[in-house]
């Protein structure tokens, strides 16, 4: 069947659509339908079904004779260390450790928060929440202690999986401070914590709180997998919103496997047996659905890489795990790319390599720019494919489902829409328009299965962040247009949200930081186009009168206190002081045409500023400190 033969059988009976593709899960009890739309407009995937995600991941593949297949391949050049772990050693380790967290009273629908590196132990925590229907809620290790603890006090975990450390090639990140430091600052404790002691740093250990990951589950019982409801949430993942705090997505099992399952054939095109490398961090939502989630469903070894496209030790370390590890799909940012371009042009280390193995590298997380499309399939000889998603949707709105038919790539385009998936181009009043026109991106709802049905614990949060601007779509925060044969393309943000190194931040966060240094009367941050990130945030900094102190010494403390709130991913380097920011006459900051003279495009005079000189004083500003970048 064709790819237009399979959307539009999604979209004329999705009811049959979806129950046919859930016959590739294993169900304690099986669904008798797909969509429960009585709640809408909060729908619901396979319900009434009862499934696990532990024993779909892993038990079913040894019980089909896959017990000694590779499930995870640990490549860390940044610690010398390789590994693997058998889908037999995998079920044991789920097993072990499940039955200790039971053991320490953690039940089904309990949160636990996990705070690890890339090691193969993040995955075995969070496959073992899975197994005993816990609810796992990952917190990508760059964050700093406050944004642990924000996280502490929305998900209210029983239990925080931790690890010692976690390895950046500049320095030993110690979390055990980071994490002592957030349980400090969260007003919800949680009973106990777990802690990986791993070589390069051991952790001090508080006596009755916290365990040693060995010792905790020496002797633990095995435990079985627990039956979980279709719609009772594996994990929840926070995300950058317009705010300080973060959203967190919920992830309901049964649409999940579905889906997740799905996407493994039918866009990366690998069969159950093949090596699959996302490389991504287990703390993002590429980390959870194709590190974790989706090559275990399929039967495929995943590769846990712990080191950066270059510098560990050099730029052909991707190269090397692809040949060594007979990688067949390769799936990371654009921004790794990138990173390999600039110090390899010309792809020197490529040759030293066999990487004929290689059937294809998927892009997605930020836009991939077509210089790096291109550049990555002259070098590595295999089709090149970008793909456009989001935590929210957990798996690809838009990309080329290579598996059912490889669509003509367009370069600046993600493709075409998966099924289920009703893409539209809405204006600002919520009209369709025509193909070649931007507007704002929405989702006919109701979603497909394994995207969000909800936010923990904020329903009226969903409905006003995804649901109220165009009602019956799911707004996706993003801009673009189609072309006239359906074709996406993913243009910019619609809100603050800025994309740096594929990583999702917030401006609106790092604002109401800035905004707690005692010397900053005001502020914003906008987004700034980067060669190697894609975007780069930049603070404008108003001073409260009588200030006197140097705008140097200011924009230092704020540079601190932004990694030190939010951390280092936020890669938050230079701020202005500027007198004045440009604002409509109701008040609100023109942070995108700050963007837009920073980056040196063209850009309107708005109808609605309030005074255009301050424009010109940012620009000033701007040049002064070296932007437009030539
Ligand atoms: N724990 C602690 N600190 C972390 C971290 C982690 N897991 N991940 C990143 N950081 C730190 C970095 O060390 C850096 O600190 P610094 O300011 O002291 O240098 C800071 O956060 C910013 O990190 P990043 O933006 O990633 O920059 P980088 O220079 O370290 O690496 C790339 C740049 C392009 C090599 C890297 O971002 C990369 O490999 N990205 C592609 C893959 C990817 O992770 N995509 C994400 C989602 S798909
Ligand atoms: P995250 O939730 O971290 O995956 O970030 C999702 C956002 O990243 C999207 O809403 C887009 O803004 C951006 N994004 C992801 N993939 C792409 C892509 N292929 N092209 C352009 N932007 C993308």
């Amino acid at each position: 069947m064709s790819y237009k033969d399979i959307y539009e059988a999604a979209q004329a009976d999705p009811e049959k659509f979806w129950m046919e593709q859930a016959e590739k899960i294993d169900w304690i009890r099986k669904p008798t339908k797909a969509l429960f739309d009585d709640r809408a407009p909060f729908y619901e995937w396979f319900r009434d079904g009862v499934v696990n995600t532990c024993y779909n991941a892993v038990d079913r593949h040894v019980e089909q004779g896959r017990g000694d297949q590779a499930a995870i391949i640990y490549d860390s050049p940044i610690t010398g260390t390789k590994d693997m772990v058998t889908f037999a050693q995998l079920q044991e380790q789920t097993a072990r450790l499940g039955g200790a967290l039971q053991r320490q009273g953690i039940k089904k629908g309990d949160r636990v928060i996990i705070y690890m590196p890339m090691v193969p132990q993040a995955l075995v925590a969070m496959l073992a929440c899975a197994r005993i229907g816990a609810v796992h809620s990952v917190v990508f290790g760059g964050f700093a202690a406050n944004e642990l603890a924000t996280r502490i006090d929305d998900a209210e975990p029983k239990a925080i999986i931790a690890a010692s450390c976690g390895i950046e090639p500049s320095r030993v990140v110690s979390y055990k401070p980071l994490l002592d430091g957030a349980i400090e600052l969260a007003r919800h404790k949680p009973e106990f914590t777990v802690i990986l002691q791993r070589d390069q740093l051991a952790a001090d250990l508080k006596e009755g709180r916290d365990y040693d990951w060995n010792a905790f589950q020496a002797d633990a019982p095995l435990a079985d997998c627990v039956p979980t409801g279709g719609m009772d949430p594996v994990y929840i993942l926070y995300t950058s919103g317009t705010t300080g705090q973060p959203k967190g997505v919920v992830r309901p099992a049964g649409g999940h496997l579905v889906a997740l399952n799905w996407t493994m054939k039918n866009i990366y095109d690998v069969e159950p047996g093949d090596v699959y490398w996302a490389a991504s961090d287990v703390g993002w939502i590429v980390g959870h659905s194709y590190i974790c989630y989706a090559p275990l469903f399929h039967g495929n070894t995943t590769v846990v890489f712990e080191g950066k496209p270059v510098g560990t030790p050099d730029a052909g370390t991707f190269w090397r795990v692809i040949s060594e590890h007979n990688v067949k799909v390769l799936f990371t940012a654009p921004t790794a790319f990138r990173a390999i371009k600039r110090v390899d042009p010309t792809g020197e280390f490529l040759k030293k390599y066999d990487t004929s193995c290689l059937q294809s590298l998927f892009l997605a997380g930020e836009r991939a720019d077509p210089a790096t499309i291109e550049w990555a399939e002259k070098h590595l000889k295999v089709p090149v494919i970008d793909h456009w998603w989001q935590t929210e949707t957990g798996y690809a709105i838009v990309a080329n489902p290579y598996g059912i038919e490889k669509m003509p790539v367009k370069l600046g385009s993600p493709t075409v829409p998966m099924p289920g998936y009703d893409v539209h181009i809405l204006s600002e009043d919520g009209k369709e328009l025509p193909a070649g026109e931007l507007g704002a991106i929405a989702v006919k709802l109701p979603l497909p299965p394994g995207t969000l049905p909800t936010l923990w614990n904020a329903e009226e949060r969903f409905r006003k962040s995804y649901l109220d601007t165009f009602p019956g779509y799911y707004e996706t925060g993003d801009a673009g247009y189609k072309d006239e044969n359906g074709y996406l393309y993913i243009m910019a943000r619609t809100d603050d949200v800025i994309n740096v190194a594929g990583h999702r931040l917030s401006t609106g966060q790092m604002e109401e930081v800035l905004a707690g240094h005692p010397d900053v009367a005001e502020c914003a941050v906008i987004g700034t186009a980067d060669d190697l990130k894609g975007q780069m945030p930049l603070g404008f900094l108003c001073l409260n009168a009588g200030v006197t102190r140097s705008p140097k010494e200011i924009v230092a403390e704020c540079v601190k206190l932004v990694r030190d709130k939010i951390g280092p991913v936020a890669a938050f380097k230079t701020a202005i002081v500027v007198d004045r920011l440009p604002k409509t006459r109701s008040g609100k900051v023109l942070r995108g045409i700050m963007s837009k003279i920073a980056d040196g495009e063209s850009w309107k005079m708005p109808a609605t500023i309030d005074d255009p000189a301050i424009l010109d004083e940012i620009a000033t500003a701007l040049r002064l400190v070296g932007y437009p970048e030539t």
